[in-house]
């Protein structure tokens, strides 16, 4: 495996989308730096973190065995490998937020961000940018966010996060291989925030309703049980949940 270490970039995200359109990058690249100029997040934000105080890598990911329709199995693998590594790490309370936040004593500690490399209109390969905050302590009006030291009150090393999330990784990029669907989302939905409680929910045209989650579809659509006992999905873009 390549680790390619930065001590400053725009995003390490934008890093690997610059490097595989000048040359081929081998499966398993992975680029982490210290800081971000320009960290990205989901849907147009900004991520921002400390400077040396918590992990920001991207992993090169070839996808050609995977099918379009399979995507959300990628997202799956990704937050059910950070989930297990954070286990280890003693860190309580872990869920995923759909479709991917971390969360720990229900506040946001990571976040993943999947941008696909299209070539000749194929998904060649992914972008799997993690950002997770380890011992930064404080978050200025962020009040939902949160870091591995504010939970646990350690200091971590954070090449070692880093590997176990990397080894993890690998584990479990070769069950989506092996197409073990079943294995990969149960992972995933054991985990997942507010699972079968009451919880509120706000639609596109900003009103409120409540409804029990109780999973995802393949697709990676948010499985609503709402009134009347009928089960509604919802695309990102459809729903927020609040909490
Ligand atoms: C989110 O909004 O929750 C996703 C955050 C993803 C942040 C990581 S940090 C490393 C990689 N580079 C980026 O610019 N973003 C991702």
């Amino acid at each position: 495996m390549f680790i390619i270490k930065l001590n400053a970039i725009d995003s390490t995200n934008s890093f690997l989308k610059r490097l595989s359109s000048k040359e081929v990058v081998k499966d398993f690249t992975v680029a982490i730096t210290k800081y971000q100029t320009k960290g990205r997040g989901q849907m147009g934000s900004l991520w921002s973190s400390q400077d040396s105080k918590n992990l920001m890598f991207s992993v090169f990911k070839d996808i050609h065995n995977t099918k379009i329709e399979d995507n959300f199995y990628i997202s799956m693998v990704v937050a059910a490998s950070i989930l297990e590594a954070l286990e280890a790490f003693k860190i309580k309370n872990l869920k995923v937020k759909w479709p991917n936040d971390i969360l720990s004593e229900e506040k946001k500690i990571g976040g993943i961000l999947i941008e696909n490399v299209i070539k000749q209109s194929n998904i060649s390969a992914s972008i799997i940018g993690i950002g997770i905050n380890i011992n930064q302590t404080i978050f200025d009006n962020l009040p939902q966010a949160s870091s591995m030291r504010l939970i646990s009150g350690r200091v971590y090393d954070l090449d070692e996060v880093l590997h176990l999330i990397l080894k993890k990784l690998k584990q479990n990029f070769r069950l989506l291989n092996q197409k073990q669907f079943g294995i990969i989302k149960n992972a995933y939905e054991n985990h997942l925030f507010r699972k079968d409680k009451p919880s509120t929910f706000r639609d596109s045209e900003g009103e409120l309703f409540s409804g029990f989650i109780k999973g995802v579809s393949d697709s990676g659509n948010l499985q609503v049980l709402v009134e009347d006992n009928i089960i509604t999905e919802f695309d990102l873009k459809a729903v927020t949940l609040l909490y």
